[in-house]
């Protein structure tokens, strides 16, 4: 079946799935209109939306001669280019030889293929011939020779539309892309908000939500990773739109470094989204036949809420984004010594942190950073990827041999990209950092970048990581990134070519983890960038999971873990329980609650696991066994956020529900007790009204109707930050 077509006569192409539908037309002197992304609208083409008026200062291209209704600034364009009277935010930027800066695109020829199309050296999302088909629509600058290539990836029944941009220089002079984003999208007259995910080290992805107003609003990373501060998701939506209800579209860039969203609502109160690489410190030269490809947008879109759209993005990524076998594998859940011994460990402590944790059940041990080098502080040794035998006598096989006979598997933290001053690598090369020629560099945490877009920097650092990983049975790796990006400069091109830097490294890091990923295929991999300063689609390309922030105070997580659902799956989210008082924040929660927060993810266990107490053992070891009854559906389940930590300051709820809606999860944290306490009653969702669920706990039937419609009260707790659970299975006649 064909998703996409094309009309011949009315040039309009129809890109559908199950529940949504994009449409953009050939108009007339051949430019690209976009016409509609939405609801699935069947047979319509939606061309009459457009109607040309004569504007007042809105030029009009030579070739409409006397019709000044003609206008680039006021029509809806499939990819903008620049310098042709679009006065509005556009899509690329480049220079020509000449010094000009003129990109008029104009269609030429376009391909539907089966399959998805990939992205040379950049993940993407893969589909094959059933699941998915490409179109590629060629533009072309006919006077430099640029095309430029708008690659479209069609998932039917993930109602899925990818977006990413090919440019070939076909001319015969050099032109230098200056802005080169991923999407563009055009919205006639309508009133809408955006959402965005902001934040800091350590509170990532706290979600906003604002009115957009006439102008530009914009939220970017221009520290080389996507970052804590911003994230690289972002949705649009009605004004009215909530959880359940309403029109919303998803945008999550697959990229893991600087990026920028700029949303513009022009004169006319329409709306144009454009998302890609930063502009910033970006000038990619494209000598005559070279080709320069951007980072894919996933876009999605629902008409039921957030919470739809959220399921959309989070079986997509499931299924045909992250590629590792534990995508629907259980997942070994770990201890990770980081909280329990910092850098102040020896063999023996990790021992006996390992043996606790067989005998708590858990399946792997991880160690963290500091087993390496000189690296007894942050201040040392990043970049001397060989075992420190002062700490761990005996060397890592040993010690991984004894805990692999305890019968637990054994994880290892790496951060590649970096350098300290103070190290044998710096020492040897201290050229392979970034520094700008005759300048100070920019410390941070004491550890500078490594230049890894040059080849035999790469070569050695995941040579020398290969060659533990080789020596001892590690079936597991947290890669970590301490460190923005900064002192952005590389010894080993020349200066017209600095401009390419940032986005070199990105590529040098798919590359350093492709290396990874295909070498040791059964790896379980998780990213990491100081919690998750790295948390987004691109890197789940490469892991399963990534480690989703340094906090792991509960009662921060649960906005931390609020946020990340919207544009990621709770499976990708590294959570684990920690020591009380917490490390970040200071607060004690019960253990009960701190195991609760962190089964909403992947997960483990990051304090000492030696030092507890009989009581925490006994909770411990029936948390475990929880969470292995319950992963299939942090995994595969649709994730309902109930509660918005944000507006609600007493109780937290999420649930999961299977596919087959027979198996309901529902979680939650009440965080303050009341004296005389207010009834607060929880409304489940995803549930099949007519049949019957059986609760867990008490034994009492409902309909899922009544689950939903008339919703459970929330038990009275005392004391604050109480769990609450509660599990459901539907009844089968
Ligand atoms: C930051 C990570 O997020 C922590 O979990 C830990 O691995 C430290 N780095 C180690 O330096």
């Amino acid at each position: 079946m064909n998703y996409i077509t094309f009309n011949e006569k009315t040039k309009v192409f129809t890109l559908a799935t199950q529940k949504s539908m994009y449409q953009m037309q050939v108009g007339a002197h051949n430019t690209l209109l976009h016409l509609y992304y939405g609801a699935n609208v069947g047979d319509t083409e939606i061309t009459y939306r457009i109607i040309p008026l004569d504007r007042g200062y809105s030029g009009n291209p030579e070739e409409a001669g006397k019709d000044r209704t003609f206008s680039m600034d006021v029509l809806p364009q499939e990819y903008s280019g620049y310098g042709n009277g679009d006065y509005r935010i556009n899509g690329m930027e480049l220079q020509h030889e000449d010094g000009s800066d003129t990109v008029d695109l104009r269609y030429e020829s376009y391909d539907i293929v089966p399959g998805k199309y990939s992205l040379q050296g950049m993940p993407a999302m893969f589909g094959s011939e059933e699941e998915a088909q490409t179109l590629d629509v060629t533009l072309s600058d006919r006077l430099s020779g640029l095309k430029v290539h708008l690659l479209y990836g069609v998932f039917p029944e993930k109602d899925i539309i990818t977006r990413a941009v090919r440019f070939e220089n076909r001319g015969t002079g050099v032109v230098t892309l200056k802005r080169a984003m991923s999407v563009q999208l055009d919205y006639l007259n309508r009133h809408m908000d955006f959402m965005h995910f902001f934040g800091r080290h350590t509170m990532e992805r706290l979600m906003e939500r604002l009115p957009l107003h006439h102008g530009i609003q914009s939220f970017e990373s221009k520290r080389g990773n996507s970052s804590h501060q911003h994230n690289p998701f972002v949705i649009l939506c009605d004004r009215s739109t909530s959880e359940v209800l309403g029109d919303c579209f998803g945008f999550g860039l697959i990229y893991s470094g600087n990026f920028r969203c700029e949303i513009e609502r022009d004169q006319y109160n329409q709306t144009r989204l454009v998302m890609g690489i930063h502009p910033y410190h970006f000038a990619f030269r494209l000598e005559p036949g070279d080709v320069f490809e951007t980072p894919e947008v996933v876009m999605a879109y629902s008409r039921k809420g957030f919470g739809k759209l959220s399921n959309i993005l989070h079986d997509a990524y499931r299924t045909n984004l992250i590629r590792s076998k534990y995508v629907t594998s259980p997942r070994p859940i770990l201890v990770n010594n980081w909280e329990a011994t910092y850098f102040d460990f020896n063999e023996q402590k990790l021992l006996d942190i390992a043996v606790a944790a067989k005998d708590l059940g858990l399946d792997m041990f991880v160690l963290d950073d500091g087993w390496f080098g000189k690296r007894d502080s942050d201040n040392s040794g990043l970049g001397d990827w060989y075992v420190n035998t002062d700490k761990i006598r005996g060397g890592l096989p040993k010690l991984v041999k004894q805990i692999n006979d305890m019968g637990l598997k054994f994880g290892l933290w790496v951060e590649p990209e970096m350098i300290s001053e103070d190290s044998d690598l710096y020492r040897e090369h201290p050229d392979w950092c970034f520094r700008i020629p005759g300048r100070g560099v920019v410390r941070s945490r004491n550890q500078l970048n490594l230049d890894i877009t040059r080849k035999e920097v790469r070569d050695h650092i995941m040579d020398s990581i290969f060659k533990v990983m080789d020596s001892a049975n590690v079936e597991y790796i947290k890669w970590d990134m301490n460190r923005s990006v900064a002192n952005v400069y590389s010894n080993a091109l020349p200066p017209e070519r600095q401009g390419e830097v940032f986005h070199r490294y990105v590529l040098a890091l798919y590359d350093m983890q492709e290396r990874l990923v295909q070498r040791y295929p059964d790896l379980l991999f998780e990213n990491c960038c100081g919690g998750g300063g790295r948390f987004d689609a691109g890197m789940l390309y490469y892991s399963p999971q990534i480690w989703c922030s340094d906090n792991t105070d509960a009662i921060e997580r649960l906005m931390i873990q609020y946020g990340t659902s919207f544009g990621y799956p709770i499976s990708a989210v590294g959570s684990h329980v920690s020591a009380c008082p917490n490390h970040q924040t200071g607060r004690t929660t019960p253990l009960a609650t701190r195991g609760v927060v962190a089964s909403a993810g992947t997960f483990g266990f990051e304090l000492n696991l030696a030092e507890l107490t009989e009581r925490d053992k006994t909770m411990i070891r029936q948390m475990i066994r929880d969470y292995k009854k319950e992963e299939h559906l942090v995994q595969t389940g649709d994730y309902f956020r109930l509660v918005d930590p944000f507006r609600n300051q007493e109780y937290v709820v999420w649930e999961i529900v299977s596919k087959d809606q027979a198996e309901v999860l529902v979680k939650g944290v009440i965080l303050r007790s009341e004296c005389n306490p207010r009834i607060h009653l929880i409304y489940l969702r995803g549930l099949d009204a007519r049949a019957k669920y059986r609760e867990q706990e008490t034994g009492r039937v409902y309909t899922g109707a009544a689950l939903m419609n008339a919703g459970i009260p929330l038990p009275v707790v005392s004391g604050d930050y109480q769990p609450f659970v509660c599990h459901f299975n539907r009844i089968d006649d």
